[in-house]
């Protein structure tokens, strides 16, 4: 599935970073570099910067970094063999057919003929909708006050009441039954032969991030069970891993996410205006939905159904946001049921006022809690408060967090800030132990330690000033970086520098991983702080030196202790390092 590393350099070199990102995002020229708004989170003065020569950009709020393959990723969501792909042909450059397994390649085929099909059926139930036959679907979507517009936004459609229909269509275009049954459209019964899975509905359907449909959801008209009847997972309709309305929401600049519950929520939602509206597909939400959105968003809004479920399942999404280090709050739809019958009462006004007082969810979980208690007994009271103090406990590992919500649920709560601090410190010695949490991987925004500051800064004096290398490459080796991705760009970028050719775009491309390519990208823009004169430079660039270096020792000294073997090294390094202090690097030549 690799293509040679210069096919990527050439697609890479041929599509200029400021001419793709400047299709996408309005960028302006500033001195050497183009700014604009971040397409990556949101904000109101521009701190995303484009830099030509580099052929990389970078976020000063939020951190995005990379170069063209990076953004492409980012923005359009595509892996990196897409964002290759789709570059390639952008620039007109012939990519190798890639080399599959035979079992790979039927595979993708089988992908490719499973869209093709959903793609289909979606266009004849579209088409059914708006003939003579389909009268009884549009109307009552109409009556359920959905435009013109919203529908074909959606492109809602309809299944007609004879239950053959579309097997029928599918089959005159040249699909077989085993295509039909596999993409979930039709069943097969010893008595009737084929027949459609969906029959007499109104269809939605299914789209995943790119707009391709992958499956299908279709409700009855007025009562009857089961109410909504959806496609089953098939090899393209993952339901844990695609979210109603992400084709859309994916480009709202709301700066957060709103989950619901239902297909019409979403639709109700986006008609009012709110088009960062998603909605899990009939399933319970799920960590790699959760995952999903963290691309788009750092603060979800549930707006479940305000009924027991629904409170349920927000509760639940709560737990998942918070393992996957997103922030969640609660829409609350009271009176009402669920936000499409929210906006079609009140009016949008009124629900973007319901997202304004959003409620923390930390508090709606306590508040749900104390359903379970009579706050006029003494002793319930009692016990809610030090149920309180377990879950401050075990939601908030961290000292410094557990203490913030302490504070602010004392507050809202009405309990005394000590007294509950003292329920605390009794629940926490009766030894409820503090679960560690698994991050799924997933740190928050991190913050670099000391070391991995000193590493970043040191190869992005190097990228400044290049001359600098061959002055001290004697000290150094990429094994000074320990970081995996450190290292690995301190190797191409050493490389590069004993050629006088540095390209860090290039040295971007060599990561797959969007999360890498961040990192790789964020070397090249260390600040390196603003330094004046040349003897402030030569010490700054000294003290680098030297604390990568020591870094690099102890690890070392660390991972060989009592290995008697390795004591020449030790003294090597020592050495070494007593070296780099006493010398003087001089930029003479080079600034
Ligand atoms: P709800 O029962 O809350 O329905 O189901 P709703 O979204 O308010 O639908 P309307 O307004 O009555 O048309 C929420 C979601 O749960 C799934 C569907 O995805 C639905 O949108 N669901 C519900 C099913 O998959 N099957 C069902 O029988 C019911
Ligand atoms: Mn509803």
């Amino acid at each position: 599935m690799y293509y040679p590393d210069e096919i990527i350099e050439e697609v890479r070199e041929k599509n200029n970073i400021v001419d793709v990102v400047g299709e996408r995002v309005r960028i302006q020229k500033k001195g050497s570099s183009y700014f604009g708004l971040c397409p990556f989170h949101n904000e109101k003065s521009p701190s995303f910067s484009v830099n030509e020569p580099r052929q990389i950009f970078h976020c000063f709020g939020c951190g995005a970094s990379g170069n063209v393959f990076t953004f492409l990723m980012k923005y359009e969501n595509m892996t990196f063999q897409e964002a290759v792909q789709a570059l390639a042909e952008r620039a007109g450059v012939k990519l190798p057919e890639q080399e599959q397994s035979p079992q790979a390649k039927q595979a993708s085929n089988r992908r490719a003929q499973l869209l093709e099909i959903c793609k289909e059926a979606a266009k004849y139930f579209y088409v059914s909708l708006r003939e003579e036959r389909g009268a009884q679907g549009m109307e009552y979507f109409r009556k359920r006050q959905l435009t013109d517009e919203t529908m074909q936004r959606f492109g809602l459609g309809y299944s007609h009441k004879t239950s053959s229909d579309l097997c029928k269509y599918l089959k005159s275009k040249g699909y077989d039954d085993k295509l039909i049954i596999e993409a979930g459209l039709g069943t097969f019964d010893e008595r009737y032969g084929m027949h459609d899975k969906f029959w007499n509905r109104v269809m939605f359907p299914i789209q995943d991030q790119n707009h391709r449909v992958i499956g299908f959801g279709g409700r009855v008209m007025g009562d009857g069970e089961p109410k909504y009847l959806n496609s089953p997972e098939t090899p393209i309709f993952d339901k844990s891993r695609n979210l109603y309305g992400l084709n859309y929401a994916r480009s709202s600049r709301a700066g957060n996410i709103i989950l619901c519950e239902g297909y019409m929520d979403v639709i109700a939602m986006h008609q009012a205006g709110f088009t960062q509206a998603v909605a899990s597909l009939g399933t319970a939400f799920t960590e790699g939905q959760a995952n999903i959105l963290r691309r788009y968003a750092q603060n979800i809004l549930l707006a479940y159904d305000s009924d027991g479920p629904g409170v349920k399942a927000a509760l639940r999404a709560i737990g998942i946001l918070r393992e996957c280090g997103l922030s969640g709050k609660i829409i609350h739809m009271e009176p009402y049921k669920d936000p499409d019958e929210f906006i079609k009462n009140l009016g949008k006004d009124a629900f973007q006022e319901r997202i304004d007082k959003a409620e923390n969810s930390f508090f709606f979980e306590i508040r749900i809690m104390g359903r379970e208690y009579h706050m006029d007994d003494p002793d319930e009271k009692t016990r809610y408060y030090h149920a309180i103090a377990k879950k401050l406990i075990t939601t908030f590992p961290e000292e410094v967090e557990r203490e913030n919500y302490l504070q602010a649920v004392a507050a809202e709560f009405t309990i005394g800030t000590d007294q509950l601090r003292k329920l605390v410190l009794q629940e926490a010695s009766a030894g409820i132990t503090v679960p560690q949490r698994p991050r799924s991987g997933i740190q928050k925004k991190d913050t670099d330690t000391s070391a991995v500051k000193a590493e970043k800064m040191l190869l992005s004096w190097f990228t400044d000033v290049p001359g600098l290398y061959k002055k001290v490459r004697k000290y150094l080796t990429p094994d000074d970086f320990p970081d995996p991705v450190f290292h690995k760009v301190a190797e191409k970028l050493f490389e590069q520098l004993e050629q006088d050719q540095v390209n860090p775009a290039s040295i971007i491309s060599t990561f797959e991983a969007e999360e890498d390519q961040r990192k790789a990208g964020s070397v090249f823009n260390a600040q390196v702080g603003d330094l004046k004169t040349q003897q402030d430079k030569e010490k700054a660039f000294q003290d680098l030196l030297c604390t990568v270096k020591k870094n690099s020792y102890e690890q070392l000294s660390a991972s060989l202790a009592g290995d008697v073997n390795a004591l020449g090294k030790l003294i090597e390094g020592k050495k070494m390092l007593e070296e780099l202090n006493r010398i003087h690097i001089s930029m003479d030549d080079l600034l």
